[in-house]
């Protein structure tokens, strides 16, 4: 890569994010029920599940308590602070969620005071000078609907409009950016084929039955909040996934590769289509596919996870996307890094590629890295550590990570010097 500097649009957002149950503390809803139940087996899980390498660089997956999300960051309580920390990064651009839980915590019944908290959040957002771009639904459930099976049940888009169209009625003035759902297939996948997510079911006829419930959760309140206000602008926040055969050559293997990138990227989009005014992506995963299914990577380089940190894939999936012909925002993008040795050159390294696929004509508007602060990752619990600013989980003191620094000079002068 050439030293050149890469300016991005004009306006474009600079962003982080984070998800109401991972940073707030003192939620109740299926997934803190879930860990109640679970956090003595997933930290006995870990032997098994983790590389030896990361089991001695974080020995907290062996505590149940690391499973538990509890006070999480305390973000709740916190968000004066954390709001000011995201402005002293650059940051003009703020994802949020709430936390259908607290705002229905019972079937039909709103909670006025949770609506204020939240004006408050957003209002704090606006007076810094950030765009809020809000999540209405981040995969956690009440724990009233998910006894009634959650996504699975017909009537999930229903509770879920209600609950929704209350949010947008009552939050709607200082917002104009909606996102309906994080990450569908994030939850059809986990949650309902390989089991390892509440409800743990592995069942694919109930993962085909909850793709076609979100969908049409989706398409029902994209139409309820067009009819309440025109301007807003309405996404779903989808995670994509850079898909290509493991050999080029092989005939099975290409085959393979677009069944799979069907069901994991375009699925969604064709139950979807007509329904979104902008494009949501996230990005995490690259997968080579050997046929018949098995995704093979090479690895060369990886997050604390493990996860295969691939750059490039990005620009291929904004090529791609081009072709819908709406605005895409990057809405979450980011690696588990404790050390902080690799967000730089991963942050440099993604928006090299989609400045690339802007100047070749993707309609790129902003990104949002994942996240502004480490929180509790679901299954994992607090080990891994996706921030720009650290959290010390006994003291709940931030700390801004040095890459933070790095990003918020790409942020205020929108532009990166690559390399
Ligand atoms: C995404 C989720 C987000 C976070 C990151 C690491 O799939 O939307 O909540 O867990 O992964």
């Amino acid at each position: 890569m050439k030293n050149k500097t890469l300016k991005f649009p004009e306006g474009f957002f600079w962003g982080a994010a984070i998800s109401a149950y991972q940073v707030e503390g003192g939620n109740r809803n299926d997934w803190s029920e879930w860990e109640k139940e679970n956090s003595d087996r997933l930290a006995r899980e870990a032997k098994t599940k983790w590389a030896p390498w990361q089991q001695e660089k974080f020995p907290e997956m062996f505590d149940p308590q690391n499973y538990i999300s509890g006070r999480a960051c305390d973000h709740y309580n916190r968000y004066e602070e954390d709001l000011d920390i995201a402005k002293s990064l650059g940051i003009n651009a703020f994802r949020l969620s709430t936390e259908w839980s607290r705002i229905e915590p019972e079937e039909g019944k709103f909670d006025e005071q949770e609506i204020k908290h939240y004006r408050k959040v957003l209002k704090a957002i606006r007076g810094r000078g950030m765009e809020p771009f809000v999540t209405l639904w981040h995969w956690t459930n009440p724990v009233w609907l998910a006894k009634r099976g959650g996504p699975e049940n017909k009537k999930f888009p229903f509770y879920f409009s209600r609950y929704a169209k209350y949010v947008v009625q009552n939050l709607g003035k200082g917002v104009k950016f909606w996102l309906t759902l994080n990450e569908p297939t994030s939850v059809i996948i986990n949650s309902y084929i390989k089991g390892i997510w509440p409800p743990q079911k592995r069942n694919l006829l109930s993962a085909l039955k909850v793709y076609k419930i979100l969908a049409r959760a989706h398409n029902q309140i994209y139409q309820e909040i067009k009819n309440l206000e025109e301007d807003f602008q309405i996404g779903l926040a989808n995670i994509l996934q850079f898909v290509e055969p493991y050999n080029e050559g092989n005939f099975l293997d290409k085959l393979a590769a677009t069944v799979s990138d069907y069901y994991v990227n375009k699925k969604f989009y064709s139950l979807t289509r007509g329904n979104h005014d902008f494009l949501a992506v996230q990005y995490y995963f690259h997968n080579k596919i050997k046929f018949p299914w098995k995704a093979k990577n090479e690895n060369q380089e990886v997050s604390d996870l493990g996860w295969e940190i691939y750059p490039e894939g990005i620009y291929h999936i904004l090529k791609d996307l081009k072709k819908y012909n709406l605005p895409i925002y990057i809405t979450e993008n980011g690696l588990a890094d404790a050390e902080d040795k690799k967000r730089v050159k991963f942050i440099k390294d993604h928006l090299y590629w989609v400045q690339r696929a802007i100047a070749e004509g993707a309609d790129v508007r902003g990104y949002f890295h994942w996240s502004l602060l480490d929180n509790f990752e679901w299954d994992k619990g607090f080990w891994p550590r996706f921030g720009l600013v650290e959290v010390d989980y006994k003291t709940l003191e931030r700390k801004i990570r040095p890459s933070a620094w790095k990003y918020a000079k790409i942020c205020k002068n929108n532009e990166l010097v690559p390399g």
